[in-house]
């Protein structure tokens, strides 16, 4: 299993995974998750995210198989905390048969090097609260809470 940098050949497997994760996490969690969102906007939003140098994108590849994918950005500066040099983790995944072997870890890894020799100073990821087996992988990595989003249903 090797980890690196996807390219243009890589987007439909990319996309694929991207989905994959969509159905998963969003999809099982987020009763108003568009899960056809992937199918309809997936190529050209990747696509465009592959061809970014402030956004990571990487493949887990075993053999041909893409088994994992994670994409993650540079972010803007935020005006209230000006002392922040931020990056998102904005998408992850490892197929099913190839989790807990270390992936996942090896993605982050990857990402957080990526970011570092960019001058981030803090790496941020967002996680559904009742996804608690990402947010112990998260955890075994050093990260630790921020804020929790609180939502109202109206009407
Ligand atoms: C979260 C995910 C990317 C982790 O990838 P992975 O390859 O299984 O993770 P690793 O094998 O590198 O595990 C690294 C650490 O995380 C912990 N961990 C991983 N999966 C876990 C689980 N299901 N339950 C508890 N701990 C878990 C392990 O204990 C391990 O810690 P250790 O190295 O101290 O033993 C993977 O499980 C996944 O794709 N999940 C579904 C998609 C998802 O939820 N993505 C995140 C959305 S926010």
């Amino acid at each position: 299993m090797t980890v690196r940098t996807a390219g243009p050949a890589d987007l439909n497997a990319f996309v694929a995974s991207a989905a994959a994760l969509f159905a998963e996490d969003g999809g099982t969690r987020d009763p108003h998750m568009d899960q056809s969102w992937p199918a309809r906007h997936g190529h050209e939003y990747y696509g465009a995210a592959i061809a970014d140098p402030d956004v990571l994108c990487l493949v887990a590849v075993d053999g041909d198989e893409v088994v994992g994918h994670l994409l993650g950005r540079l972010k803007g500066p935020n005006p209230v905390r000006p002392s922040v040099v931020g990056a998102e983790l904005e998408s992850v995944r490892v197929a099913d048969d190839h989790r807990g072997s270390g992936v996942g870890g090896e993605l982050n890894a990857a990402f957080v090097a990526w970011a570092g020799e960019r001058g981030v100073t803090e790496v941020t990821v967002h996680a559904f609260a009742s996804n608690t087996a990402a947010i112990r992988f998260y955890e075994s990595h050093g990260y630790v809470p921020g804020s929790l989003q609180l939502r109202l249903p109206v009407g």
